[in-house]
């Protein structure tokens, strides 16, 4: 198998609004994020990967980009930037920017230029039609939006500030990957592709019928920017695909597609969705169905492309809330299992700022303490109509909205947990006092200091890297058993999900044990949220 340095990579995902404010507006920085290059260097991750920091009037927390050249004033200067990216550089770890190109800002030139008039040259680099068709929007609502100055609706498959660029332009795509080239020539190690399976839209408007995900032309379109871009760097990409199986995933992380390298994919973000109202109520979900998505991915990729492996990103609630137990006396037991359960499978593993103090999801008691669109669309979306009480989606706010995962990064416990002077953009969770990074990294049983284990344990063993993955015990509901296997050599992981002692037979394995969040071992049983991960002699 080819190796590189990518699979053995370890991912840090920096949201820059939340992470540190440097100068007291209250929205974390560029400046900020340099304060704590020593932190991240020292919790083993190898590279960081930075939300949106480009010009934005901010509609989408800047994935509504008016200029993709340009840094957004709330995080500072270019220069800013560039000394950011030599230290980066200078602590031993890469950085890779959010390429957010199925659709730019209502306030870019281009789309400037495209809704002033029919016939300019820009008006063919979005999508204006008569009329629209039933498509909705992501954020609620239909996905065309009328523009009284042209008379032409404009297609945003998310909010109506966010055009959508239309792929099967030719001069649109040059100018997209003379942009990628200008971010390169910097010395950037990569992006992120944010939304990149929807980016063929062919057939709009004609057919009713589809969604534009996963199109024939998604793959002309990345083959032709991987030809023409991305193969002339040594760096990595991963793209966003929002429902995408298995088997679409090989088309475009195939070792040998020429395409990605690999792909966020949310099979495993859906187990707990309700049938009707998604990420909005609380909805049972199933360890068997969880450990049955992560296998699959597992199993088809295996020798054939590459996975990455994440619980959280700035879209997702936080995972100890979600998954684990944040109750007190589980908080960091479970976060623990959780970590080594994701860490220990084949793929490249992503850390989500917070993830790695075990920070949990917010409860704000009112909607106008959040910040999020999504959030404020789908609570009008369901509370306007009637479908649900304000009550029930407060409830369901709690539960699924993107804000869970953008309170301010939790430093220390003076106020507002050391992430600002001045007053937060969004509030900090108020559990800061007892969950925050100066309390953990005094504490050596912290679950900061298992990550750094974990991320330890990753340069040491090829094994963590490139083992093969096995499933045991596929119909277990409490506990979730695996082993890696390479050159004759077999790592057991056996992880329980429950707060119940539950029997484990695999638990009781002979070997070296690498990984444990107890400080003795059992045998042939689990305690609560244990996870023991043993190399077998
Ligand atoms: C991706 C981003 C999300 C954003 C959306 C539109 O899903 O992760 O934060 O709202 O794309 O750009
Ligand atoms: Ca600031």
């Amino acid at each position: 198998m080819e190796k590189h340095w990518w699979q053995e990579a370890v991912v840090y995902q920096i949201y820059p609004r939340s992470f540190q404010d440097s100068n007291g507006d209250g929205i974390g920085d560029l400046r900020g994020i340099m304060q704590h290059l020593d932190y991240l260097q020292q919790l083993g991750v190898t590279v960081l990967w930075l939300s949106p920091v480009y010009q934005s009037p901010n509609d989408d927390n800047g994935y509504d980009i008016s200029d993709y050249e340009a840094i957004m004033a709330d995080f500072g200067t270019m220069a800013d930037f560039d000394e950011l990216l030599a230290a980066v550089h200078a602590h031993g770890m890469r950085l890779i920017m959010d390429l957010v190109a199925n659709h730019t800002s209502d306030e870019h030139p281009w789309f400037k230029a495209s809704r002033a008039s029919l016939t300019n040259p820009y008006r063919d680099y979005y999508f204006w039609r008569d009329r629209p068709n039933a498509w909705q929007s992501n954020f609620s609502g239909p996905a065309w939006q009328f523009d009284a100055k042209t008379k032409q609706y404009y297609l945003h498959l998310f909010s109506k500030k966010q055009p959508d660029l239309n792929w099967a332009n030719a001069a649109m795509r040059q100018d997209i990957y003379a942009m990628m080239r200008r971010w390169l020539a910097k010395g950037i190690d990569g992006f992120r592709l944010d939304a990149i399976n929807l980016i063929d839209k062919h057939g709009v408007p004609d057919d009713l019928t589809y969604f534009p995900r996963n199109g024939a032309r998604v793959h002309d379109y990345l083959r032709e920017m991987n030809q023409e871009v991305l193969s002339h760097y040594d760096i990595m990409t991963v793209g966003e695909t929002s429902d995408t199986v298995p088997e679409e995933a090989l088309q475009y992380a195939g070792f040998d597609a020429h395409e990605l390298n690999m792909l966020f994919q949310f099979d495993h973000m859906e187990v707990d969705f309700d049938p009707q109202f998604g990420k909005w109520q609380k909805h049972p979900w199933s360890l068997v169905a969880l450990k049955t998505i992560l296998s699959r991915w597992q199993t088809v990729l295996a020798g054939k492309a590459w996975n990455s492996l994440y619980w959280n990103n700035h879209d997702q609630p936080r995972v100890v809330s979600r998954f684990g137990d944040d109750r007190p006396q589980y908080r960091v037991l479970s976060a623990k299992m959780l970590a080594a359960v994701l860490h220990l499978m084949q793929g490249t593993p992503y850390i989500y700022q917070g993830e790695e103090l075990g920070m949990t999801n917010v409860a704000f008691r009112q909607l106008a303490d959040y910040r999020d669109i999504e959030t404020y669309n789908a609570y009008h979306e369901f509370v306007d109509s009637g479908q649900l009480t304000a009550d029930q989606m407060m409830a369901g706010v709690h539960h699924g909205s993107r804000d869970n995962a953008r309170t301010p990064m939790q430093w220390d416990d003076s106020a507002n947990a050391g992430f600002t002077q001045g007053r937060p953009w969004i509030e900090v969770n108020p559990n800061y006092p007892a969950i925050n990074a100066k309390a953990a990294l005094a504490d050596p049983q912290s679950l900061y200091y298992f990550y750094q284990h974990l991320t330890a344990l990753r340069r040491k063993y090829p094994l963590i890297v490139y083992a093969q993955y096995a499933l045991l015990d596929p119909t277990n509901e409490q506990t979730w058993c695996y082993t890696r296997t390479l050159d004759g050599q077999t790592l057991v992981v056996t992880a329980n999900f429950t707060a119940e002692t539950v029997a484990c037979p695999a638990a009781a394995a002979a070997g070296e044990q690498l990984v444990h969040n107890y400080a003795v071992a059992h045998t042939a049983t689990l305690r609560p949220y244990e996870v023991r991960a043993i190399l077998l002699a």
